[in-house]
């Protein structure tokens, strides 16, 4: 039997990637699957159907209905869209399955198997595969690349007979993928970065990218697999006030804070971004998911009035399609190191003994198969 592997054609406006490249068509095809591209999937990434057709792939029109098989996709399919598929269909891409309660139980009624790829377990083993990661980290390199730009100064000290450039102050909060791919790219160019972080580990994370750890001697608070836990309302406040000397001393401020299933932290009021210099740059990449800074807007750059100027808040959204060619490549090759994990000699085998299979299955053979999402459903449903 072959298995047909369907690759999507993003619908969602600013969405640029796509979940194959030729390179990760070539590798299904060596796994004994067909490939069907959407037309069109990969020009937002730079990626022509001919360069899929030559690859291997076949290309289809995006309304062409989906055959039986695995569907690739990036962004998490809308229940509209899911209810298109045929019974049996296997989706593997993001889902945010805790906001996505309509799209998750419309997979179960239609008897679609579906994998949540940001459900990964973040074990050794999922690390090819780990969309978390890899999106984050160019997240992370972007972050900073925007900051870089509206900032509108070097960040690297510079002497020269003419005078001495002081160096850029960078404060990065939250340290995880995102964060410490900014810390390590800030530093690449010249600024001189500290971060802080609320899990035990991140204090020689910070210093092995050659940031500073700031350490507001609050305490741990991690919900294990190696996330943080939301802090309680008082530990919350005091890390704001401890955090407030240190964003009044910056000149960017980029933060990366969030705690899987919740809102993101706030760790930054408007009173704090008000305190800063004039031509301080905050860019929040959670503006998407409530925000770490108070004020911000995913997609929106504000001038916010500090004494004496103004200081720039960007809220990020969609900021891998910036990268969009980079962030593809990655992207398709987590989901062809995925579907590895479910093909073998040309037929699907799920195998719910393995953690990664059983980690990041929504939905199987009309039910809900991970028990927090379940519940979420039925809180949405009451
Ligand atoms: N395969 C692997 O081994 C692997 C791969 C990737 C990531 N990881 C680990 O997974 C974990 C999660 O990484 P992530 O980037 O997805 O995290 P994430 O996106 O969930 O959160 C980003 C960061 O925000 C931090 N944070 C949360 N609340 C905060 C607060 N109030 N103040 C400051 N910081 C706060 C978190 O601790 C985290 O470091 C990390 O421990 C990372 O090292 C492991």
């Amino acid at each position: 039997m072959t298995i047909h592997v369907r690759v999507r054609a993003e619908r969602s406006t600013g969405e640029k990637r796509v979940a194959a490249t030729p390179d990760s068509v070539k590798k299904l095809l060596a796994a004994g699957a067909t490939v069907e591209v959407e037309s069109g999937a990969g020009a937002g990434s730079l990626i022509m159907d001919a360069a899929y057709e030559a690859a291997g792939a076949r290309i289809v029109a995006r309304d062409q209905a989906v055959a039986p098989g695995i569907l690739f996709h990036v962004r998490p399919l809308t229940a509209a869209e899911i209810a298109t598929l045929p019974p049996g269909a296997i989706t593997v891409g993001t889902l945010d399955p805790f906001q996505n309660a309509a799209a998750v139980a419309a997979a179960r009624d239609g008897g679609i198997t579906s994998f949540a790829l940001d459900l990964l377990p973040r074990i050794s083993r999922a690390q090819s595969m780990d969309v978390l990661s890899s999106q984050s980290l160019l997240a992370g390199y972007r972050l900073v690349t925007i900051a870089a730009d509206a900032f509108g100064r070097m960040f690297g000290m510079t002497m020269t007979a003419a005078g001495t450039l002081a160096p850029a102050r960078v404060l990065v909060l939250g340290a995880g993928v995102a964060g410490l791919q900014a810390i390590a790219t800030a530093k690449r160019l010249g600024g001189v970065v500290s971060a802080n972080d609320v899990r035990a580990a991140s204090a020689d994370e910070v210093r092995s990218v050659g940031g500073t750890f700031i350490d507001l001697d609050l305490g741990t608070a991690e919900a294990g697999g190696g996330y943080a836990k939301e802090l309680a309302e008082d530990r919350a406040r005091r890390q704001q006030e401890l955090l407030a000397p240190h964003i009044a001393a910056s000149d960017i401020v980029i933060t990366t804070a969030a705690v899987p299933g919740r809102a993101a932290p706030r760790l930054v009021t408007a009173a704090m971004v008000a305190a800063m210099k004039p031509g301080s740059v905050l860019v929040d990449l959670a503006a998407e998911s409530g925000g770490n800074i108070e004020g911000s807007v995913a997609g929106e750059r504000r001038a916010i009035e500090v004494t004496g100027g103004v200081a720039t808040l960007i809220g990020a959204r969609d900021i891998q399609s910036d990268l969009a060619p980079d962030a593809s490549k990655l992207y398709a090759m987590n989901c062809a190191n995925f579907a590895a994990l479910i093909m073998r000699e040309g037929d699907i085998v799920l195998d719910f003994d393995d953690e990664l299979v059983s980690g990041s299955a929504v939905t199987h053979d009309g039910k809900i198969v991970n028990d927090r999402v379940a519940a979420t459903v039925e809180e949405v449903r009451a």
